[in-house]
């Protein structure tokens, strides 16, 4: 087994599968996921990630990917039922995002967390040589810091959360709290999206684990932990080329011709996800539609949701409830030709999103909670034109950012018409002066810069450590 200088562990490898012309599967870099993001970091050194390749069969050998080893971790049906689908997407999902599904608790679920943490675990120990860096992502692989420093005492370890973490009040509904909160503790250093994740952390190691505890550092056992917030970014190059191709900017042109030239198109790109507060918006314009301050013909709103999570029942519920809403709009404002929604529930690559981003003079992202929403970023970076106007939630991390965006409590519905309303007339300058500021932003606020400053942060921990014990 070839060992890395730098291991990178996330629930999902950063590759998808699909069929060959000739029928042979092929697996390809995911679009614009966190691999290449990572480019630069993961060619500095020997990489390996580990994760998980989808489905259930029995790990498959991938080859490498822009120089980067994959390292496959195999997932049976329960473990994906269970850990997957159940404790990390029916527990910690929810109860991460305020709460705005009712997280379920089961036992069984706990345990295959529990089993599948430690296959990471080991699976990274294999692959780190001596005095490696592993880099673990997300809420799916919480208990790995810990049980990869049970075995593997000479590893940096840092572990980055994607998602909200939540205020005591919620995760102290947990079960199983402090054995969460002690598995990221395993790593030198915790990092969040936003300083508030960091400060709940530090509240709830304060409570339950009973160890001192700053918005900074926190005391266990003989080791002193960083915590701080890094928040996450989208590839603002890669981005700014493609919404600048020629055939991407031919496509948003047919784009606003297919629907019927309207005065103002407005655009929202989710993942089928309770949290994203799409039913809110679907409401509030509804209700513009019924009020008369929007008409179809004028204006369309084109609605893209990337199925997502299933088999999960709450994700299923979601969907149907979704479309009900959508054909009851299309069905009382519509006309022959002229929907009020054009709703779009499939994958989508890259290019079109481009495009699409291109052809909307309003992007709508309105989650009633998110760790960042990198849509909101994407739309800023395609944006290359200087113009476009984004209503963002205050609840998306990105707002913390994008304080330029027409920022929004979504669910507040007459605010929301307001804000829309708002974007909708406002004067090109005002959507100009905006767009360029927090473009401006993103030019130094990158996922390379984001990268760059987590890695070189828990470096400085190692060497902290290497100065205190020797
Ligand atoms: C969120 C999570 C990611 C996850 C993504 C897609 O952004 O933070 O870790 O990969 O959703 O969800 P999925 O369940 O398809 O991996």
């Amino acid at each position: 087994m070839r060992q890395s200088s730098l291991v990178v562990v996330a629930n999902r490898l950063p590759v998808d599968d699909s069929v060959a012309p000739d029928g042979a599967c092929e697996w390809r870099r995911s679009p614009g996921g966190l691999v290449s993001a990572l480019h630069p970091i993961l060619q500095h050194a020997p990489a390996t990630w580990v994760g998980w390749a989808g489905g259930t069969d029995t790990a498959p050998a991938l080859p490498d990917v822009d120089g980067v080893r994959m390292h496959t971790v195999a997932l049976s049906e329960d473990d994906v039922r269970q850990h997957y689908e159940g404790f990390a997407n029916a527990t910690l999902w929810p109860l991460y995002h305020d709460a705005v599904e009712q997280p379920v608790y089961h036992r069984r679920w706990w345990e295959s967390y529990q089993r599948v943490n430690q296959r990471f675990a080991e699976a990274a120990a294999e692959a780190a040589e001596p005095g490696a860096v592993v880099w673990v992502q997300d809420y799916h692989l919480q208990l790995v810091p810990g049980m990869l420093r049970a075995l593997r005492p000479d590893l940096l370890i840092g572990f980055f959360l994607h998602v909200p973490f939540p205020p005591p009040e919620l995760f102290m509904q947990l079960p199983r709290r402090a054995e969460l909160l002690l598995g990221m503790l395993g790593a030198d250093l915790v990092g969040f999206q936003r300083a508030q994740a960091a400060h709940n952390f530090a509240q709830l190691a304060a409570k339950v684990l009973q160890v001192p505890a700053t918005d900074r550092r926190i005391a266990v056992e003989d080791r002193v932990v960083r915590i701080g917030a890094f928040p996450v970014s989208i590839d603002m190059a890669e981005m700014e080329q493609l919404a600048g191709r020629p055939d991407v900017v031919a496509r948003a042109q047919q784009l606003r011709k297919d629907l019927g030239e309207p005065q103002h198109m407005i655009l929202s790109v989710d993942r089928m996800d309770y949290t994203k507060g799409i039913e809110h918006r679907l409401k509030a314009y509804s209700e513009l539609l019924a009020d008369g301050h929007i008409k179809v013909r004028d204006t369309v709103l084109v609605q893209v949701v990337v199925p997502s999570r299933e088999r999960v029942e709450q994700y299923q519920v979601l969907r149907d409830r979704v479309e009900r809403e959508v054909g009851r709009v299309n069905g009382e404002f519509g006309r022959v030709g002229e929907p009020a929604i054009h709703y779009l529930n499939q994958p989508f690559d890259r290019a079109e999103l481009a495009a699409l981003y291109r052809a909307a003079d309003v992007m709508m992202v309105t989650p009633l909670r998110d760790g960042m929403n990198l849509v909101a970023k994407e739309y800023v970076a395609a944006r290359v034109d200087g113009d476009g106007a984004l209503v963002l939630s205050e609840f998306a991390g990105a707002a913390a950012e994008l304080t330029q965006a027409y920022l929004v409590n979504p669910h507040d519905l007459d605010g929301l018409k307001l804000t829309l309303m708002h974007a909708l007339e406002a004067a090109p300058s005002d959507v100009r002066g905006r767009m360029a500021s927090m473009r401006e932003h993103l030019r130094t606020h990158d996922i390379q810069a984001w990268a760059r400053s987590y890695v070189s942060a828990l470096e400085q921990t190692g060497t902290l450590a290497t100065r205190l014990t020797s």
